[in-house]
């Protein structure tokens, strides 16, 4: 398949794809917003008033969700190596999750302890499949501090994550530090991808915590 053929493919998929149409209508900035949606019907991840950080937030889908859910009461902190257009009640930083000046940010934003840690980050695609599974583990693994960080003991991590080279190891660290752990494949992942996503509840320690004492 040509460069040329493959993108007029991915255009086509993309324009009959259902959940394209219907993020559309409903004013969504991307399909992935029902991958969440779906998440939070089944399993209940999000209350009102709750503080939810969103790596890899832009361009806004599950930020969108993520604020509905939590109300006017709650906070969204989205954090993207690219832009991301202003949304009522999430505060937005542009910058690598890997960045320590985030940290900063996000202690300063912060209003109270963190409910929900969402990750649906994503690296850039080289084309090698080893390459680009290695660079999935670390975005996971520097999520994975992220949330240990900063949930309370009743926290909740939603991470994606991609079948292959350290899926299980990675499982597994979920099933060590979090009390309950699932696996998902929401009806809005394509079924070719080798996406799905982990639910980690309630952590079981947090030996980065921020600020602990305010916490
Ligand atoms: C699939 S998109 C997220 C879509 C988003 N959940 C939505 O619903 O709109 C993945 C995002 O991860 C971001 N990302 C990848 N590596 C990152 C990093 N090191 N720090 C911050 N963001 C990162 C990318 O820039 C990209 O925007």
């Amino acid at each position: 398949m040509t460069k040329r053929s493959g993108t007029r493919q991915w255009f086509k998929r993309h324009t009959n794809d259902p959940f394209v149409r219907q993020a559309r209508k409903a004013g969504y900035r991307s399909r992935a917003a029902y991958k969440l949606i779906e998440m939070d019907q089944r399993y209940r991840i999000f209350r009102k008033g709750q503080v939810v950080i969103d790596l890899g937030g832009a361009p806004g889908g599950w930020s969108q969700v993520a604020t509905e859910k939590v109300g006017k009461t709650g906070q969204v902190i989205a954090i993207d190596l690219l832009p991301m257009q202003p949304m009522e009640g999430v505060s937005i930083r542009q910058g690598d999750i890997a960045d320590p000046s985030i940290h900063d940010w996000i202690e300063r934003e912060l209003k109270k302890p963190c409910g929900v840690v969402i990750s649906d980050m994503a690296p850039n695609i080289t084309g090698i499949r080893d390459r680009d599974q290695a660079n999935a583990v670390r975005l996971w693994q520097m999520a994975l501090q992220f949330a240990l960080q900063y949930l309370g003991k009743d926290g909740a991590f939603i991470i994606k994550v991609f079948q292959g080279d350290g899926f299980e190891p990675f499982l597994n660290q979920l099933r060590e530090a979090f009390k309950s752990v699932t696996v998902h494949k929401p009806k809005a992942s394509r079924t070719a991808s080798r996406e799905v996503y982990f639910m980690a509840k309630n952590p079981k320690f947090r030996p980065n915590m921020v600020k602990k004492s305010d916490f």
